[in-house]
């Protein structure tokens, strides 16, 4: 089985960004641990700061991939064109959220993603990857209709 990870702006600062809403480890150290666990699964991975470019991935991983689990981070709140993305491609999307976005800023309750989604996982740390991936590999035959 094969998942892509797609991680969007600032979240390849975790560990050293605001580290009382988003935790002390950083995604490297994380996604060891994650590889570990998982050594079965094949995992891809893509962080950028750039939204075109995560609009890339999702195109490239979402007709390869059995999954993509994906954290658009701020442009969670404003992007059409990454919910146009994942409702264009085949591969389902798990969208993760590190902080509890509805315990925070009003803008932050809005997703253009949510609804594109197979499901999203919010608030519960970089734990929710981990549930995420635990998705995919108890529902692997699960495609976006
Ligand atoms: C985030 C929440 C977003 O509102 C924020 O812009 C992020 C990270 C999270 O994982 O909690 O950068 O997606």
């Amino acid at each position: 089985m094969q998942l892509a990870i797609i991680n969007g702006p600032n979240l390849n600062l975790l560990g050293k960004r605001e580290p009382g809403i988003y935790g002390n480890a950083s995604f490297e150290s994380f996604f060891t641990e994650l590889k570990n666990h998982f050594p079965d699964i094949q995992f891809h991975y893509f962080q950028s700061n750039i939204e075109g470019e995560l609009v890339n991935a999702l195109q490239k991983f979402g007709f390869d991939c059995d999954g993509i689990i994906l954290n658009p981070a701020a442009y969670t709140h404003t992007s059409v064109a990454i919910g146009d993305a994942i409702a264009s491609i085949k591969a389902p999307v798990i969208e993760v959220h590190i902080s509890n976005v509805h315990a925070r800023e009003d803008f932050r309750k809005i997703s253009h993603v949510s609804a594109k989604a197979v499901g999203s996982i919010i608030g519960l740390g970089l734990k929710g990857y981990e549930l995420a991936v635990q998705y995919f590999k108890d529902a692997p035959t699960q495609t976006r209709s």
